[in-house]
């Protein structure tokens, strides 16, 4: 079976994860393709489309015409939800990019929609799927750590703020760092960690650095008066279990201890952390250990490489929960937790008072 997918926003993320990986999957064809921007949906399909897809500059329309499987949703923040929420009841199974939404309230309204449609629905943390994580989180699953009760999500740059699209944008994205790259390191350190209960938050947002004209900047330097989101966040998590969080976020901090998309955890009976590749840590016969995990398979090259690309993993996996009936490895219930901690934190800031999350 071939399933039929369309792909709705056709930029960045687009074309350096989904298109390439799906154009390696064998059970898909990419069929329509949709971007406000219509050149943009044009060099996808003539890329990575069928000879017969189509070009949309309307999602809807393409919806209501495409018959399609699958919808990748490779928007601004501010149309996750939408989107996602028409392509489940238009029958389509859908993947939509981090972060899930701008507010818990629509990552709440697009599981309700999963659930009403009976459609799967999941969300684009292709960071589960690298070699580290799968590791770590099979250590985890089997207890190796003990009970894991301090996390620390780590998503710091020095000076790397996104300067393309409108990352920038409090509207459009509903925040900055914290949205845009504590969100993945957030969804690591929840998922090695298993838990999904958090009780209370606390945390701050700093806008210190958004002002400086001619930054230095990975991108190049940004423009201040477009700069209407945080430029650091930083959040402390207490779960219903006791176990805590330190969430820590930038796209540009004075800081040398630049790390992005890692986890460090502490456990009853070892620690891990992701500083200086996949360590383990811990006691044993009265002696302190540090174990550093190999990561690559010495000397053996696979026929058909080494496949351990996240975003091919990330993209094989989830066809596969669609083509097997199976629930795919980043569930939205989990996701949505990260967006509720998320907002949490931007409340938190804003009141300067701790915010409960209710259960
Ligand atoms: N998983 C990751 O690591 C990762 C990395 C980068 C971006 N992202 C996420 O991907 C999303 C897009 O980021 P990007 O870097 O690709 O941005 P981008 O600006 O490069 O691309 C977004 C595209 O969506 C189009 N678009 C906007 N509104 C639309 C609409 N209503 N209908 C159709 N097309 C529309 C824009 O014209 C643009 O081409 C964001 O939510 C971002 O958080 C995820």
């Amino acid at each position: 079976m071939v399933l039929k997918i369309g792909v709705i926003g056709c930029g960045g993320i687009a074309n350096g994860k989904h298109m390439p990986a799906l154009a390696q999957v064998e059970e898909v064809a990419m069929v329509a393709f949709c971007d406000i921007i219509e050149e943009r949906a044009v060099a996808a399909k003539e890329k990575y489309g069928t000879e017969d897809a189509k070009v949309y500059t309307d999602y809807q329309q393409m919806l209501a015409e495409s018959q399609l499987d699958v919808v990748h949703v490779c928007t601004p923040n501010n149309a996750h939800a939408p989107i996602s929420i028409a392509a489940l009841e238009a029958d389509c199974h859908v993947m939509c990019e981090k972060p899930m939404a701008k507010t818990p309230e629509e990552a709440r309204q697009m599981v309700v929609a999963a659930k009403r449609t009976g459609k799967k629905l999941t969300i684009g943390y292709q960071n589960r799927f690298r070699k580290d994580s799968l590791y770590l989180h099979e250590v985890c699953q089997e207890g190796a750590l003990g009970d894991i009760y301090f996390g620390k999500a780590h998503a710091i740059r020095r000076r790397a703020v996104p300067t393309w699209g409108v990352f920038l944008d409090e509207e459009a994205q509903g925040g900055g760092p914290l949205i845009d790259i504590g969100t993945h390191a957030l969804d690591l350190t929840l998922w090695m960690m298993n838990n999904y209960q958090p009780k209370f938050v606390v945390g701050k947002t700093y806008r210190e650095l958004a002002e400086t004209k001619n930054a230095a900047n990975a991108w190049g330097p940004w423009d201040p008066e477009k700069f209407t989101v945080e430029d650091s966040a930083f959040g402390f998590v207490t779960m219903e279990n006791g176990a805590t969080i330190f969430l820590e976020s930038s796209w540009a901090l004075n800081t040398l201890d630049v790390k992005e998309a890692k986890t460090s955890l502490c456990g009853t009976k070892a620690g891990a952390d992701m500083n200086d590749g996949l360590r383990i840590n811990g006691e044993d016969h009265s002696l302190l250990y540090e174990k550093q995990v190999e990561l690559e398979t010495g000397g053996v090259d696979f026929y058909d490489g080494a496949g351990d690309d996240p975003s091919l993993i990330e993209a094989k996996s989830w066809i596969s929960a669609i083509l097997n009936d199976t629930e795919p490895v980043v569930k939205p219930e989990e996701a949505l937790v990260v967006t509720e901690i998320l907002a949490a934190i931007y409340e938190s800031s804003k009141t300067n008072q701790p915010v409960y999350l209710n259960k």
